[in-house]
């Protein structure tokens, strides 16, 4: 069934974008996971895909404590440091092999569309590579503002990600809708109250105001 959205107030007044990266924009995750999975078996700790999807939208360091939940043995400090140093080396060499081919033309026309209707659009990701990916798929002229891990104190699903994509934009929080594929992203997205469209995971997620069946959905709501 088509999915129709109400044209209220709220919804028409919108005028920002905030994209979160991975899983919405490209797929990093399998890289994300690989890089993981190598550490862990270094370390003898089970790891799985069920596991890794407890980690979207999770910062690096909290990511590791959730694959550290099943370690036989405790680690400092300046171990668990070292551990995500070694599996951001890994994951980084995955994303050198990344082209401007990993972003769909679905997603580049999309987002030229809401520039063009007028929208600003924003980034709001946990990654600490964010503006190397965007460089590596050539998107990093698109966007009007990046926030990103490297300019947040509290990870997903603390809202400031998504809070100082709006500063940086100089958008009204409640003007600005969150694209996310994260239950923990859609939570940040909610307690910094704005409206979030969920594609991926976050579609079937009952918080999510605008389920989105594809990317270009997004232009539904972006009247
Ligand atoms: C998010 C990913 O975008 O970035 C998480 O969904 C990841 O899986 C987080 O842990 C932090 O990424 P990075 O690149 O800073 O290690
Ligand atoms: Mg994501």
């Amino acid at each position: 069934m088509e999915e129709v959205y109400v044209e209220d107030r709220k919804t028409i007044r919108k005028k920002a974008f905030i994209f979160d990266l991975d899983g919405v924009l490209v797929f990093t995750d399998k890289y994300h996971y690989l890089a993981w999975k190598e550490l862990a078996d270094r370390l003898g700790i089970y790891f799985d895909e069920t596991i890794n999807h407890r980690l979207r939208g999770v910062s690096r360091m909290d990511s590791l404590e959730i694959i550290l939940e099943r370690a036989a043995e405790s680690y400092t400090d300046a171990q668990k440091e070292a551990f995500a140093a070694e599996k951001n080396e890994t994951y980084k060499n995955l994303l050198e092999k990344m082209t401007p081919a990993d972003v769909t033309r679905e997603v580049r026309d999309t987002l030229a569309q809401l520039k063009s209707r007028g929208h600003k659009v924003a980034i709001g990701s946990s990654s600490k590579n964010t503006k190397f990916i965007l460089k590596q798929v050539d998107l990093l002229d698109v966007f009007d503002a990046v926030s990103d891990g490297t300019n947040i104190t509290k990870s997903k699903p603390d809202p400031e990600v998504f809070l100082k994509a709006a500063d940086f934009l100089g958008e009204e929080y409640d003007n600005c809708i969150v694209v996310e594929d994260a239950y923990a992203g859609v939570d940040a997205a909610k307690s910094g109250n704005m409206l979030c469209a969920g594609i991926g995971d976050a579609r079937g997620y009952e918080k999510t105001d605008y389920p989105l069946d594809t990317f270009s959905d997004i232009l539904k709501i972006a009247k």
